[in-house]
């Protein structure tokens, strides 16, 4: 079965607050484009197609004024709504009915991953079919972040926000698990602040063994979005290399283009919607290079 990719993007961002009273974390901009649209490039790198999108009830018409229904991307998009944010894991049963028995690869509408080879990686983690993939990347505080503990080198616990981290690997918010994720996610308990974790899901693949905990190495960039502070270094990163090597990062029409999901014509129409934009202008530059 194919993968299927879920996006979420629910939460009520009040880490952010007075940005996100009104608007979405996900769809503030990170430098020249909406946040969501970096999770979702790495959801096409993946060569997944189909993907449902998680929201709250009231961010709902937005994402859609943004996405439509995808196909200007070759994408098949599915609206879902988490009435409350109850935690990660209860992703996977609200796109049960979506993933329909297939497996996916969940990101986290708010992070942010760059790197030279993630194509492959994300290839590799693909063809994992039994059990799942998840990524390991070295934080300078791992406190905030579900976080690998290693005995004898070998992964053994995945520990939601320690306190004391047993070390500097953060788990990142994209995950990749096979078609038993649903099920499983409905056997987690509430943690102690409440919500259905995504390390107790991870746990319970680990404990039987079906967990593959990948390094993201040095040559990656997993940004995070989660204070004002991040946000901007963010959006300087995303900067910084666009200005640099005059090439988009997260351009999904790029990326479409790429796949031969849309064809040349198709970019041309999606650029001249841009045309007084630098978007516009990269858009037709790829055509005529
Ligand atoms: C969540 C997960 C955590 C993971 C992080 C990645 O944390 O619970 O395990 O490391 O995303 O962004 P939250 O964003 O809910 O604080």
């Amino acid at each position: 079965m194919q993968r299927k990719g879920i996006i979420l993007a629910g939460g009520s961002g009040t880490r952010l607050y007075p940005i996100t009273m009104a608007v979405s974390k996900q769809l503030l901009p990170v430098y020249d484009k909406p946040m969501i649209f970096y999770p979702l490039s790495v959801l096409m790198l993946a060569q997944i197609r189909e993907v449902a999108i998680i929201t709250t009830p009231q961010d709902q018409e937005q994402f859609i004024r943004l996405f439509g229904d995808g196909s200007q991307y070759g994408l098949s998009l599915t609206w879902i709504v988490q009435d409350s944010p109850d935690g990660l894991a209860q992703a996977y049963t609200l796109a049960e009915d979506f993933l329909a028995g297939a497996p996916s690869a969940l990101i986290l509408g708010d992070n942010i991953f760059f790197g030279h080879g993630l194509p492959s990686l994300l290839a590799q983690a693909d063809a994992n079919k039994h059990g799942g993939t998840v990524f390991a990347y070295r934080v300078a505080d791992p406190e905030r972040y579900g976080v690998v503990a290693f005995e004898d080198q070998k992964v053994r616990q995945i520990i939601e926000k320690p306190q004391n981290p047993p070390s500097n690997y953060a788990v990142t918010g994209l995950y990749f698990l096979d078609g038993d994720a649903p099920a499983r996610a409905k056997e987690i308990r509430p943690s102690e602040r409440g919500e259905l974790e995504i390390t107790s899901l991870l746990q319970m693949y680990l404990d039987e063994n079906l967990l593959d905990v990948q390094t993201m190495g040095r040559g990656f960039a997993w940004l995070d979005t989660g204070t004002h502070g991040t946000l901007l270094e963010a959006g300087s990163f995303v900067r910084t290399l666009t200005e640099r090597q005059g090439m988009q990062t997260g351009s999904l029409d790029e990326i479409a283009w790429s796949n031969k999901w849309i064809d040349d014509a198709a970019l041309e129409e999606r650029a001249k919607l841009f045309t007084k934009s630098t978007y516009g202008a990269y858009l037709h530059s790829l055509l005529s290079d």
